[in-house]
């Protein structure tokens, strides 16, 4: 990481009409996170000391999202009134510019996918002395992009393809839009950029021109053509969506990670998987999941915000929903839902149960079909049960209630009142049984029924 001064502007006014949504572009989640959220946490993995936003449509909700996901970072949102074109929103963000950082980086909201080694390429070229650096990317379809414009292998123009000839057309090295600037030279060459071309807007590509007549030094720096990716309409979110996720698995499983078929596990932008933890076909994170060496999360799972210690067992087909909290050893089957509770040590709940504000003690077993009563209509209500706590099959443990260590509760109970430690715990029906009288039933229904 560099230890020049950097100020990240994210440009992220524009209206993203080809979303066809009410939500603004840049607030589109990849991996759960907004496009922007991808952006800012990239600007702040990679050094940067300040953040201005710069907003348009949708100012107020794109801002409030900013504040919400900058934690202890210092965003400031600028105001780009009307969309005059890339030059124009960096312009908006200019107090910010003229605290003159060493370095000043242009990134798009609506490109989540450039990765902090894009940006530190960038900024190297700054630190030998170049004084704009261009992330560029090569291409089969370049349509759309500007072209790079190079003179004996230097960089001295970019051309947007409404103004490119037949012959730029042709080129294959486009603009992936990011940009890095000296920030003492900024400012000068953002206001000599005017408005002649094709659309009538400021270009912040016409910038290299500009420093090129001026005797400047301008680079270009290649990056994956993934990480400039931009999204402008949902088959492009679901794109960027593929290659995060690709991306991210491929991290992990280099990690020491197992996944039998990746292209099947869908993470988070934030799930942490330990080494030697196995991740079976079909599992979805949510955020917020954490889990640990050597757990193994089997088919068709579904975690978020939820935590797996080591060695536990998670399905298939469970659910562990936001506040769940398996610990080591322990074990979650089939068809089985956690919320907001915690399943302590080597303990068990391992078919057909819903456990929701709960705490399961160590080694306790939850048999199947149990269900915590945790909701009267108003109100949710604690379930306790302590360590190797033995609860029957198909019981309704009516909260809030507490179960003792040891405790056994008889199968088919529904229980209200609580159980102390190593007592037994009876709350069904008593079975009667009357000799001879199933078949007089079915004699009697069968002649009914005139068989
Ligand atoms: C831009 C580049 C193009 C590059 C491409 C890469 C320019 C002139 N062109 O084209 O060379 O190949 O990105 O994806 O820079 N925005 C504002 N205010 C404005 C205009 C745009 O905030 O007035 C924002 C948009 O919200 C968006 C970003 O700037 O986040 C890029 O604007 P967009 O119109 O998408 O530029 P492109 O035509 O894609
Ligand atoms: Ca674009």
């Amino acid at each position: 990481m560099s230890d020049r001064s950097c100020l990240t502007i994210i440009l992220a006014a524009g209206e993203g009409t080809r979303m066809k949504s009410t939500l603004p572009k840049v607030l589109h989640k990849v991996a759960g996170l907004e496009m922007l959220g991808h952006v800012m946490k990239t600007a702040r993995d990679s050094g940067s000391s300040e953040i201005a936003l710069v907003v348009g449509h949708g100012a107020d909700q794109v801002g409030a999202a900013a504040r919400a996901l900058s934690e202890n970072f210092s965003v400031s949102s600028f105001l780009q009134e009307r969309q005059l074109g890339t030059a124009d929103a960096v312009l908006a963000a200019r107090s910010a510019i003229e605290k003159k950082f060493d370095d000043v980086l242009v990134l798009f909201g609506d490109a989540p996918l450039i990765r902090p080694q894009a940006l530190d390429a960038m900024r190297g070229a700054l630190a030998e002395g170049a004084h704009v650096a261009v992330m560029g990317f090569r291409t089969d379809t370049p349509e759309g992009y500007g072209r790079l414009l190079e003179r004996d292998g230097a960089l001295v123009g970019i051309r947007e393809e409404k103004d490119c000839s037949e012959e730029e057309r042709r080129i294959r090295f486009c603009n992936g839009g990011a940009m890095a600037l000296a920030g003492a030279q900024a400012l000068e060459l953002l206001d000599r950029i005017g408005n002649d071309n094709a659309k009538g807007e400021y270009y912040l590509t016409d910038i290299v021109g500009i420093a090129t007549d001026a005797g400047l030094q301008v680079r270009a720096v290649e990056a994956d053509e993934e990480d400039a990716l931009g999204v402008n309409n949902r088959a492009e979110l679901a794109r960027a969506e593929a290659i995060w996720q690709n991306r991210r698995r491929e991290e992990l499983m280099l990690a020491g990670v197992t996944m039998m078929a990746p292209h099947t596990v869908y993470l988070a932008h934030d799930t942490e998987i330990g080494a030697d933890a196995v991740i079976e076909p079909n599992v979805f994170f949510g955020p917020g999941a954490k889990v640990a060496a050597g757990a193994v999360i089997r088919a068709f799972s579904h975690i978020e915000e939820a935590s797996v210690a080591a060695g536990a067992q998670i399905g298939p087909y469970a659910r562990l929903r936001p506040g769940a909290e398996v610990m080591e050893n322990a074990k979650i089957g089939n068809f089985c839902e956690i919320k907001k509770s915690r399943i302590g040590e080597g303990a068990k709940v391992p078919h057909l149960s819903y456990v929701g504000d709960a705490d399961i003690g160590a080694g306790a077993n939850i048999g199947a079909g149990t269900i915590t009563c945790n909701y009267d209509g108003f109100g949710k209500h604690r379930t306790e049960i302590g360590d190797n706590a033995f609860v029957g099959t198909n019981s309704s443990l009516v909260a809030p209630l507490k179960i003792g260590a040891g405790a056994y509760i008889a199968s088919g109970s529904v229980v209200t009142q609580d159980v102390p430690d190593d007592a037994l715990a009876f709350g069904r029906a008593r079975q009667s049984t009357r000799e001879g009288r199933g078949k007089m039933l079915r004699d009697r229904l069968k002649k009914q029924a005139g068989k």
